[in-house]
């Protein structure tokens, strides 16, 4: 969603910020903008479409070492070039960018800036008017931020330029992600550390309700009442080849490759001295102390939590739900008597999840955070934290992030029954490096998958995965990713269900893939095959080697322990969907409507 981007220092801004923007595209947009300011005043450039238009249209003549920058998803007023931020106030004087959204924007407009007439249709430029009103009315322009923010209901993160200032960034948020970088001589703004990894590693992070005064060589970070609040930097763990497609033709395509290598580094991040695959005692012990464990997450990361959900109980024996955060927020179930809550989420920023925890939290229970970015809001806020350390995830669909989840979560539930004494019938590190191995075999055979998307999904508006047990989960997955890169209607069924409806959908052609890596229900999804095969179906086979494999079917995946068959299953689904997207000519890494970091509710 937005990303927002700032550069005071001594170096040609325009280049920074634009970079900046680029680095920030993975978020997902429809129009983008940057304002620079020198000594002639503030210079604004916004066009609809991508950054490389915006990139053209920004006059080159025009120097500067200072400017804030954009990237917007739109919320309110349609993708447009006038939408587009920044935005000015009615005398040019303050230039605003802004993510979130400004829940009361017609009453702020309504009571104090009654008779400006706004330039645009967003519930934005609201703010930058009542700035320029109380400045007016006399305030200072940190006194006239702060009063502002104080009537704002919703959420913000918002960089702010003064003409009559030109060497300041004022800087501010509430809910939506905000860092400042800082560097030698220079600082910076961004909505995530990625945006601005090229000039430097240092970020300080900032809380809601706070604003920063940013120089070339300091920040004030205050509270809304003006009380100052120090906080010093850290430095992220990873560097900017991180972020960089390298010899890949997408980011997508580069983090499915690297999945056994996450797994793998998962192996020695979670591994103690004796070998043994652990966790911080204190989270176990919350586990195992709890009566029930709530996983909340949305997409992607509740497909994770569905196989977690699995895993903890049948192997901890923990009872555990799973919940999609959008519905948990307004429609909680009753709780049990000593809940413990787990979050989980790639980007650590989703609004819908936030939501949940900050709701579970006031009934005051424990909370954990699992997820790929420190520092973000939901790591920062839970009382526990797990990362997944897959590096930066930067194509909108989730990949590496999704089987991380899933093998950190196996880490809880082996854990958890090691402290409740329960003898495990495997060895998990040993069954892991196996997994691993079975995922790098896969990725090193795509020339199998690439043939299932051309023989399956080159002429087809629809699609179905099915399986049982855990392959349904996998099929949940796999119907998502084939959705959101290829556009192709998918969904994905448990086996048996399709017979009391779905079944109808069925007709000549018609693709059906099958997860098939469940010994238990082997013959059971085989029998599911045949009646939709019976009624026309396309049907496709992916079985497993030496557990469920039979002549004839179309993909056979290495043998992996029965409790990881999802961590092997995730590289057929998602370059079966990358595959699909090219066929189709979609843009794999940035799908239409589609935001990396959803932070609207
Ligand atoms: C799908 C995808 C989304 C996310 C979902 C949650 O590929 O990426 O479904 O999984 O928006 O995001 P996080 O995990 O960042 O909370």
């Amino acid at each position: 969603m937005c990303g927002i981007v700032g550069y005071i220092g001594n170096e040609d801004a325009r280049d920074i910020l634009l970079n900046g923007l680029s680095n920030l595209e993975y978020r997902g947009y429809d129009s983008a903008g940057i304002a620079l300011v020198n000594s002639e005043g503030v210079h604004v450039f916004k066009e609809k479409g991508r950054i490389d238009v915006l990139r053209k249209s920004v006059d080159p003549a025009v120097k500067s070492t200072l400017g804030i920058g954009h990237t917007r998803w739109a919320t309110h007023g349609e993708p447009s070039k006038r939408n587009a931020h920044p935005h000015q106030s009615a005398s040019g004087r303050f230039t605003i960018v802004h993510n979130g959204v400004i829940e009361n924007f017609s009453q702020l407009k309504a009571t104090y800036v009654p008779d400006v007439a706004m330039k645009s249709d967003t519930d934005t430029e609201v703010v930058v008017q009542v700035i320029e009103r109380f400045v007016k009315d006399g305030l200072d322009v940190e006194a006239a931020l702060r009063k502002t923010l104080k009537l704002v209901e919703g959420s913000y993160a918002i960089a702010l330029l003064d003409a009559e200032n030109p060497d300041m960034i004022y800087v501010a948020k509430n809910k939506s992600p905000l860092l400042i970088g800082i560097g030698d001589g220079f600082n910076v703004v961004a909505s995530d550390a990625t945006a601005m990894i090229d000039q430097t590693r240092h970020y300080v992070e900032l809380l809601d309700e706070e604003i920063v005064e940013l120089t070339r060589d300091s920040y004030t970070i205050k509270d809304l009442d003006g009380n100052v609040r120090e906080r010093k930097p850290y430095t992220v763990s990873f560097d900017a080849g991180d972020t960089k497609k390298g010899a890949y033709p997408t980011y997508m395509l580069k983090e499915i490759d690297e999945q056994p290598a996450v797994i793998r580094r998962l192996l020695q991040k979670y591994r103690g001295s004796d070998g043994m695959i652990t966790v911080d005692p204190a989270i176990v012990k919350a586990v195992a102390d709890c009566d029930r464990l709530y996983i909340i997450a949305c997409g992607t990361s509740y497909h994770a939590g569905l196989v977690g959900q699995q895993l903890i109980e049948k192997i901890a024996g923990i009872p555990t739900e799973v919940h999609i955060s959008s519905e948990f927020s307004y429609n909680m179930p009753l709780l049990s008597k000593k809940p413990l809550f787990f979050f989980l989420s790639q980007s650590g920023e989703t609004a819908d999840s936030r939501a949940v925890l900050v709701k579970v939290k006031k009934l005051g229970y424990p909370t954990l955070t699992m997820t790929n970015v420190e520092g973000s809001t939901l790591y920062r806020e839970a009382d526990y934290k797990m990362l997944l350390y897959a590096g930066p995830e930067i194509a909108v669909a989730s990949t590496k992030a999704y089987t991380a989840q899933m093998a950190v979560l196996a880490f809880v539930a082996i854990t958890v029954a090691q402290k409740k004494g329960i003898k495990l019938d495997f060895d998990p590190v040993h069954e892991l490096s196996i997994a691993a191995q079975g995922m790098e075999q896969m990725v090193d055979d795509k020339a199998q998958l690439k043939k299932i998307a051309r023989d399956y999904l080159s002429i087809t508006r629809n699609a179905f995965y099915i399986g049982r047990g855990l392959d349904y989960y996998v099929c949940q997955e796999a119907a998502l990713k084939l959705k959101e890169v290829s556009y192709i209607q998918a969904e994905g069924f448990a086996g048996g269900e399709l017979k009391h409806g779905t079944i109808a959908l069925i007709e000549d052609g018609t693709p059906v893939l099958a997860f098939a890596t469940q010994k238990n229900v082997n013959n059971s999804i085989r029998n599911n095959v045949e009646e939709v095969s019976a009624r026309g179906a396309h049907t496709c086979i992916i079985s497993m080697e030496g557990i469920t494999a039979q002549p004839g079917d179309q993909i056979v995946l290495p043998k992996v322990h029965k409790a990881f068959t999802p961590l092997v299953c995730a590289i057929p689904l998602q370059l079966i969907a990358y595959y699909a997207a090219l066929q189709n000519e979609c843009d794999v890494d940035k799908p239409r409507n589609l935001a990396k970091s959803v932070t609207v509710e």
